[in-house]
């Protein structure tokens, strides 16, 4: 079994944050959510993966991920020219993939179920073509959804339907067969202009395949959107995360809760509550923090209060009476101004949003 992890794409939804990085690359709890895929597949047993990545993001998508050996992997790169749809993408990796059963996972989905069961169900059921992964949502029109029958066939696929035939979405974590690519072949683009990945599985399911589905029953978090971010920031902190305090914490400070402190950390008469993690050679002196808030490697945080945030790396809050609910990206200064009649002074690149406390 090979593994597909798609990296490429435009990442619109993220903006501003995709401006600047690839949207895979977006930190959850201080780790890129691309980490967490590969570790996912990993303890499946599945070890020989490649990347697809995109001519804008390929080089700090193979900046972050290497060669793979420190995730246990072995990592090959794969150019897609243009974000043509998943099913193209699919098409573009047939010489790694060529007569090898393959897991596609979308690099920035976050699951919270190991997909080593599914991936084992699958290997033992030579009688499928394919097998997707499902979870019930609230809005299934914003997501690719599938009908099934009564005994657990899926029978049919369409990508964000106005009128869905079921609260089924497709989970971005898929088991193919080589057939797929015969289905691929087949399929012409949508009216969006892609290969979309459930028209090449209906296909499939048209040409006489049986196609199957795992219920996940765990939370599922697509980081497209700064509350997704945010709630993703939220249940990995409460569900993964491990104390540890690697920097150093003075007399006049508090750590309470479950709290990670890397490397080079200073804290000064601060009060940090969990779950929290704290990056690397971070500096925090006379602020309170947490819970539920991820700070990058190199971030200062001076005479501040920050809670359920996201602070990404090297960004300095200073003087912030109370900051909460926030995504920061890197390098981003948030300070008071001068004090001059109550005026405003920003300088915010193209579509943040800045959100201020009414008088
Ligand atoms: P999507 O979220 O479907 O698409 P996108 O990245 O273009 O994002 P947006 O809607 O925000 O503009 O992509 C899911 C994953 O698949 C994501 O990790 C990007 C990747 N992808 C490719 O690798 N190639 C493609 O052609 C497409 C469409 C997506």
């Amino acid at each position: 079994m090979k593994g597909l992890v798609l990296a490429g794409g435009s990442g619109t939804r993220l903006r501003p944050l995709t401006y600047t990085g690839a949207k895979q690359l977006v930190p959850v709890a201080n780790r890129p959510v691309l980490f967490y895929v590969i570790d996912n597949l990993v303890h499946a047993g599945v070890t020989d993966i490649a990347v697809i990545i995109s001519p804008e993001t390929g080089g700090e998508i193979r900046r972050a991920l290497g060669d793979g050996s420190a995730f246990g992997a072995r990592l090959e790169y794969i150019l897609q020219d243009r974000p043509a749809g998943l099913a193209h993408a699919v098409a573009t990796a047939r010489p790694f993939l060529e007569g090898s059963d393959f897991v596609m996972y979308l690099g920035d989905n976050l699951v919270g179920m190991k997909i080593q069961e599914a991936v084992e169900a699958f290997t033992a059921d030579p009688s499928l073509a394919a097998s997707v992964m499902l979870k019930e949502v609230p809005n299934p029109s914003s997501f690719g959804v599938a009908e099934v029958d009564a005994v657990g066939n899926v029978v049919g696929l369409v990508e964000k339907p106005r009128e869905p035939k079921s609260n089924l979405a497709l989970v971005g974590i898929y088991l193919f067969r080589p057939s797929i690519f015969d289905a691929i072949a087949q399929i012409k683009p949508s009216p969006r202009g892609e290969l979309e990945i459930t028209d090449a599985i209906s296909k499939l399911i048209e040409l006489g395949g049986t196609v199957k589905f795992t219920r996940l029953t765990s939370w599922w978090l697509d980081t497209g959107k700064k509350d997704d971010m945010l709630l993703a920031n939220d249940t990995v902190l409460d569900d993964w995360l491990v104390s540890g305090v690697e920097g150093h914490v003075d007399g006049e400070s508090k750590v309470s809760g479950r709290v990670r402190i890397g490397k080079g950390a200073r804290i000064v008469r601060s009060v940090i509550r969990g779950p929290t993690i704290v990056g690397e050679n971070v500096e925090i002196v006379d602020s309170k923090i947490g819970p539920f808030t991820a700070i990058g490697d190199g971030v200062r945080v001076i005479r501040s209060t920050v809670e359920h945030s996201v602070l990404m790396a090297e960004s300095s809050i200073t003087d912030i009476p109370r900051l909460e609910d926030s995504l920061l990206g890197k390098r981003v200064l948030v300070r008071p101004g001068p004090a001059r009649h109550g005026a405003l002074s920003l300088m915010v690149g193209d579509d943040c949003v800045v959100e201020l406390s009414q008088p």
